[in-house]
């Protein structure tokens, strides 16, 4: 099926804009608890689960069980995995949950909590491709598991999430895996977490219209509370990296995102990636992907390439070692070397890649002045969204308030600044009365 991606990744955009506005308006108004424990993973559990619960019974009627599912931060390695390369993610303590409960007949009747709105799809009658509704996601996962062969059964499903929208903190994913683990649960079936992530990818890609790579659904699945994941994004194995104890990651929220870049430019990325390693291949017959060539065999190779190509390779080729030596420090507790790392991969994302924007270079860069600063550089996509900052515990307070204070001083509007722990990934919160099977790791 031929599909004009901007287009599918423009009404993603907008479905973001639904939903932020109704997480705006609940920030506006944040009680004592949503402050304290806004991405400590702290609030999630119980609390959330019996909000979950007590709005699925006001729905629906009936008890429910809970799942959920988190947003991410990237600590290094973007666009590397599309590349077949390596990333550095871990699950943070916002997430989305799923209260769910089947039904006697073949329907999925959604609500969300947030939107305070309801959609009804037939499992035997579903689309192919996503209208631009925030119900894509959970429709999206359920034509791709049905498409993979489990058959699903009716279900009622309540979706709430605290993922900041268009962030870079991949709300998305949240909600896929979330339903995906619900559905599946609830249908009876039992599926390896890498293979959830795999279908919640394609939905993602064919469904919605967004050619993202594993990262965020794989992170989401497989993170552990305390942990980095580093994964070969080739042959999805993955090594859990404990984080120094005395790091903290400080998310810096620039709150602007650049639509229309963001809505086409990823693709362009991807589509430049691959188009290099046709041309590439004319030298290099053996190679499969950019995660095979070296920033030698590049430079030996520059005039089968344009500028603009030369400079996208050596960003993916460079990163991808950046990855590799982060986790070497990470595996050996050390925190002296993070820096240098950050700041190129940085410099590499403005300067070759080209997907950072003045707010998040000012946001680095304020950042970098800061005491207890281990690095910092922008994490996700691009056009917008976030920073990711290594901090000392001890500084991290300070370190909230003063970047706040100067990053609004210098563009005019105040951020978001989101001290977190790396947290567990896709877990069942809340059991209904029939034991369910569980998804397993
Ligand atoms: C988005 C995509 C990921 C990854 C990052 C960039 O989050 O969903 O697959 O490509 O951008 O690293």
């Amino acid at each position: 099926m031929v599909r004009c991606p901007d287009f599918v990744r423009s009404s993603r955009d907008e479905i973001d804009d639904q939903l932020r506005l109704v997480q705006l308006a609940e920030l506006a108004a944040p009680t004592e608890e949503t402050v304290r424990c806004l991405c400590s993973g702290k609030r999630t559990g119980m609390n959330k689960a019996r909000e979950v619960l007590a709005s699925f019974k006001a729905r629906f009627g009936t008890g429910a069980s809970v799942y959920r599912a988190p947003g991410r931060v990237n600590l290094i390695g973007e666009h590397t995995d599309y590349n077949e390369g390596f990333v550095l993610p871990s699950a943070i303590g916002f997430s989305c949950w799923v209260g769910i409960a089947p039904r006697n007949d073949r329907k999925l009747a959604l609500y969300s909590g947030n939107l305070g709105e309801g959609r009804e799809a037939d499992l035997d009658d579903l689309e192919n491709r996503g209208s631009g509704h925030w119900s894509d996601y959970p429709i999206g996962v359920a034509w791709a598991l049905q498409e993979a062969g489990y058959r699903l059964r009716g279900a009622d499903l309540y979706i709430s999430g605290d993922v900041p929208l268009g962030a870079g903190l991949s709300s998305s994913a949240a909600i896929e895996v979330s339903t995906g683990y619900a559905l599946l649960s609830v249908a009876g079936h039992a599926i390896d977490r890498t293979k959830l992530a795999l279908l919640c990818q394609r939905a993602e890609n064919e469904f919605v219209g967004m050619r993202c790579g594993i990262m965020d659904q794989f992170v989401s699945c497989h993170g552990r509370a305390g942990h980095a994941l580093m994964i070969d994004c080739r042959s999805l194995e993955y090594r859990l990296l404990r984080l120094p104890p005395q790091l903290r990651l400080v998310i810096c929220n620039t709150m602007v995102k650049h639509k229309l870049q963001a809505g086409g430019e990823y693709n362009v990325r991807r589509a430049e990636c691959e188009e290099a390693v046709r041309k590439l291949s004319a030298a290099l017959p053996q190679i499969r992907s950019l995660r095979d060539v070296t920033l030698e065999q590049l430079t030996q190779n520059r005039n089968l390439l344009s500028d603009t190509l030369y400079r996208r390779c050596r960003h993916i080729i460079s990163e991808n070692k950046r990855v590799q030596d982060v986790a070497e420090l990470f595996e050996e507790g050390q925190v002296d070397g993070l820096r240098v790392l950050m700041a190129a991969s940085h410099e590499s994302m403005r300067d070759d890649y080209e997907i950072s924007c003045r707010e998040l270079d000012v946001m680095v860069e304020i950042a970098g002045r800061q005491r207890g600063v281990y690095g910092a550089r922008m994490t996700g996509g691009g056009f917008g969204g976030c920073t990711i900052n290594f901090v000392d515990a001890e500084h991290a307070g300070e370190f909230q308030s003063r970047v706040s204070a100067e990053y609004e001083a210098a563009i005019g509007l105040p951020p978001d600044v989101y001290i977190c722990e790396a947290s567990q990934g896709a877990e069942l919160v809340e059991t209904a009365a029939e034991n369910l099977p569980k998804v397993t790791r």
